[in-house]
């Protein structure tokens, strides 16, 4: 569900914290480890804390009062910023929340004392953490807790610091809005979220952000030659999608940036089937895809002045009687054949032919994203997504985008000698090149597609959703794609 929530600043009291109107809970996120200045109630009763050890001056402590003496707020809540920095900042906002989001606050104020001055990237943080914390899955479980009463949050500001703080609340909440698009779309079970769903959610997009959306048929990508794409949704009862949609912000002229996005709207790994355990969770197969319109819906939100073209083929990997199975070979849009030795390996089947296509549009780069490896899992882990390019200055791009959005990437290499694993007797190419660097291998098998392309990928395999008891989508890398597209806007 997304949450509709204001976001404004709002000028410190020259009487202090404690005086602050309009607000029935106040945040205050402690930086530093000195005890900072503030108005005497609350620095009486956070120095008292400190004294008595119930409060430390260390990232992550935590200290409630309900109706604190010589304070407007009735709830009131510390919390240790570390540094003040913006990911320390949206950490902080985060644990701050919690023990206020099941309550009856609705107006809240957040104020950061000891840090750094407010820049924008401190009011993304602070609009980010909010969404990020307050989201609730509903949509296939009516028993899920109410949404939080909280419809306000104003950030107070010092001196000189609202413009800043301001603009970058804003841009927070837009791009919370594309992450909550793309977390509800991941977080539906693939009996609702269906390739037909994923085209249904484009063209909503389409009417509520102003759009041209255009889906290709089973049917038409047999005319075009997509044998790739093709022969991995062959073994489902689910008709495969082939979706593009186009946000016109930009100048006639200007060269769109093309997005891609892995839609497998369920990975059974096909034939060469994947073992029982966790394989509920490649529901979430489609993370690239949900990224994908979480980022065009962040985009035309802010209107920004860029063409953005985002591309998902959408289909299901199913075993069945007309599946796809080991050993076949099939002849890609490219023209190079294929022998599909695992058809557990779909992902880069799909955006193969997606990137061939993607050719048309004269793009001026293009990105990949999708869930494509388990061992990008394996390699980097849940913090950081894999980044694949031979183009220095672009991956430069997408890894600085991913730094300032706190949503972070890695550079992985794409040496010539990794190549050699996909050589096959019976193809242009095999599909797989066994277990060692198999993150890069499979990027090496795009690579193969995109010579006539400024071409980057990004394995979201270990980011793009939470296992365990907090299972769910994350919505990334919505905030690192749209620091990127908007770093690419006249
Ligand atoms: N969707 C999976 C990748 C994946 C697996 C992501 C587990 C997150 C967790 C992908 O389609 C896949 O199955 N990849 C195989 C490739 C292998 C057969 C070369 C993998 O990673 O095991
Ligand atoms: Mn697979
Ligand atoms: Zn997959």
């Amino acid at each position: 569900m997304r949450i509709i929530m204001d976001f404004k600043t709002q000028a410190a009291p020259a009487a202090g914290l404690a005086a602050l109107t309009g607000a029935d809970a106040l945040l205050v996120v402690v930086c530093g480890d000195k005890l900072p200045a503030m108005d005497k109630p609350l620095a009486d009763l956070l120095a008292a804390a400190v004294k008595d050890g119930d409060f430390k001056l260390e990232r992550g402590q935590l200290l409630q009062a309900w109706r604190a003496a010589g304070v407007r707020a009735p709830r009131l809540v510390f919390v240790h910023g570390g540094d003040g920095a913006p990911k320390a900042l949206r950490k902080a906002v985060g644990a701050g929340l919690a023990p206020l989001k099941g309550g009856g606050a609705q107006r809240l104020a957040i104020a950061v004392a000891g840090g750094p001055a407010l820049e924008a990237a401190h009011g993304e943080a602070v609009a980010a953490a909010v969404h990020e914390t307050l989201y609730v899955y509903r949509e296939t479980k009516p028993s899920a807790p109410p949404a939080a009463r909280l419809a306000g949050v104003t950030l107070v500001c010092g001196k000189g610091e609202a413009t800043a703080a301001a603009a970058g609340l804003a841009r927070g909440d837009a791009i919370a809005a594309g992450t909550t698009l793309a977390r509800e779309c991941a977080n539906r079970p693939g009996n609702h979220c269906t390739p037909t769903f994923l085209a249904e959610q484009a063209k909503k997009l389409a009417k509520s952000h102003g759009l041209k959306v255009e889906v290709l048929e089973r049917k038409d990508c047999e005319k075009l030659g997509m044998g790739a794409f093709l022969a991995v949704a062959q073994g489902s009862e689910q008709p495969p999608k082939f979706i593009v949609a186009r946000y016109n912000g930009g100048a006639k002229d200007d060269a769109p940036v093309v997005l891609v996005g892995k839609g497998i709207t369920f990975d059974t790994g096909g034939i060469s089937l994947k073992p029982a355990a966790e394989m509920d969770e490649m529901k979430f197969d489609m993370g690239g895809a949900a990224s994908v319109l979480g980022t065009l819906r962040a985009v035309a939100g802010m209107k920004a002045r860029v063409n953005l073209v985002g591309i998902i083929p959408a289909c299901e990997n199913m075993p069945s009687g007309r599946a796809v199975k080991p050993g076949d070979v099939v002849t890609s849009l490219s023209g190079q054949t294929i022998e599909i030795l695992n058809t557990d390996a779909e992902g880069r089947l799909i955006l193969c032919d997606a990137l061939t296509w993607a050719e048309r549009l004269k793009p001026a780069v293009v990105v990949d994203i999708a869930t494509l490896t388990g061992a990008c899992v394996i390699a980097l882990g849940h913090h950081r997504s894999g980044l694949f390019s031979a183009d220095d200055a672009l991956a430069a791009e997408l890894l600085a985008a991913g730094e300032a959005a706190l949503d972070p990437a890695w550079r992985m290499p794409l040496d010539e000698e990794y190549d050699e694993a996909l050589k096959s007797n019976f193809a242009d190419m095999g599909n797989v090149g066994g277990r060692a660097g198999g993150a890069i291998t499979a990027a090496m098998f795009l690579k193969r597609f995109t010579a006539k392309l400024r071409w980057a990928h990004l394995d979201i395999a270990g980011t793009a959703w939470k296992s365990g008891a907090a299972k769910g989508a994350t919505g990334r890398p919505v905030p690192l794609l749209t620091h990127f597209v908007l770093s690419r806007a006249r």
